[in-house]
């Protein structure tokens, strides 16, 4: 019998051929946002690889969105040639190309991880990071996130909606807003980290207020019949934190307003949080998500094997697994996959003699 793991889903015009996702991975290899070879090899490969569905790595909508320097952007529109180039080669292998459109807030401003992952001053490159409140991620650090301002908020908000327009013109028929791991989105979301007293801040309807507007952004520069996921944590996994039941609560909401599927990840908020790292740690979040929000969800972390993934689908726990470190470790996961599960899929016409009979 044909395995869950490579039936095909449509998601309004748009069908994946199988449910394996690459999950956004920074490649912290850009200079100035621009996308270079490394990108092309690093995407084309896992598109060569088998997976339906290549999402781009967190996209800075501005030169302060990004995490680090050399984050990939797009805020203006020469980015958008090697992206285009790159877009075109991964729908050449029959993927769909994605891309996760981010910014970092308090959690910008940092080297890559290969240079230590710590916060950069301004002698060292490093830029005024924005956030719902000045509050601070680690004691250590050298400055104060700034709060917000109404103009802020709106400026983030039309940057968001720009960089859409770009994501259409260069090609991607799959967007995901990043709502989660601590980032800005997340940030408004959590009263951990938002303390505001205005309309973004407080209630649960004032805190997924700036969600909302950046989703409503996007969504008004966004092809309607193009599939629209929200990256979202859905615990903080910190006492007062936001939580899986708020989770739901957005989600029926956004469901309503149109988003598709909810990418379901969990923490990278505060770094006071305790998480039961262990196989498929992530996955009943996506299930309650999926059965309680009634949307379609991927699930993603520490999912490594074939079968662990195709339990995932029999068990209606999500609709799509998305794959990150073991996509590294083996970029023709899918290849290898179908082999474990009896299927048959279609090879790269130039691989075809190393197919494993
Ligand atoms: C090198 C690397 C870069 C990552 N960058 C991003 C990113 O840009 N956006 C994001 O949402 N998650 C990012 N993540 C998290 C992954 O997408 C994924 O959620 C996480 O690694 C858990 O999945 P895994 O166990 O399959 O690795 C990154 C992970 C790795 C290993």
């Amino acid at each position: 019998m044909a395995s869950l793991l490579f039936s095909s889903l449509s998601i309004k015009n748009t069908t994946l051929k199988n449910r394996i996702v690459i999950s956004p991975m920074c490649q912290y290899s850009a200079i100035d946002g621009f996308a270079n070879d490394w990108h092309l090899v690093h995407l084309g490969t896992r598109a060569i690889g088998g997976a339906a569905l290549i999402i781009q790595e967190a996209t800075a909508v501005s030169p302060e969105a990004r995490i680090s320097p050399s984050d990939l952007g797009i805020w203006k529109d020469e980015h958008i040639q090697k992206l285009k180039q790159i877009n075109e080669f991964i729908i050449s292998q029959n993927a769909v190309p994605g891309i996760q459109l981010a910014h970092a807030g308090r959690k910008a401003s940092v080297s890559a991880p290969w240079k230590g992952n710590k916060k950069l001053d301004f002698a060292q490159g490093g830029w005024q990071t924005v956030a719902p409140s000045a509050v601070l991620y680690h004691d250590n650090e050298p400055f104060l996130p700034e709060a917000l301002d109404k103009n802020g908020i709106q400026k983030v908000i039309s940057d968001f909606k720009a960089a859409t327009k770009r994501v259409v013109e260069a090609g991607y028929k799959v967007i995901e807003v990043h709502g989660a791991h601590g980032y800005l989105l997340h940030q408004f979301l959590s009263p951990l980290t938002n303390v505001r007293t205005d309309e973004y801040g407080g209630s649960f309807e004032n805190r997924i207020r700036f969600t909302l507007e950046v989703l409503e952004a996007v969504q008004s520069e966004w092809p309607s019949e193009l599939p629209l996921f929200l990256r979202l944590s859905a615990t903080d996994w910190a006492e007062g934190g936001w939580n899986p039941e708020e989770s739901v609560k957005l989600c029926k909401i956004l469901k309503e307003k149109g988003v598709d599927l909810i990418d379901v990840t969990s923490g990278g908020l505060v770094s006071h949080q305790q998480i039961p790292v262990k196989p498929g740690y992530q996955v009943s979040f996506a299930e309650k998500i999926k059965k309680e929000a009634n949307i379609l969800t991927s699930a993603v972390g520490l999912i490594t094997e074939s079968k662990q993934a195709e339990d995932i689908l029999e068990n209606s726990q999500a609709d799509l697994i998305m794959f990150a470190r073991e996509s590294l470790r083996n970029p023709n996961l899918p290849l290898s996959f179908a082999k474990e599960l009896n299927d048959e899929i279609q090879w790269p016409k130039q691989y075809e003699r190393a197919k494993i009979k």
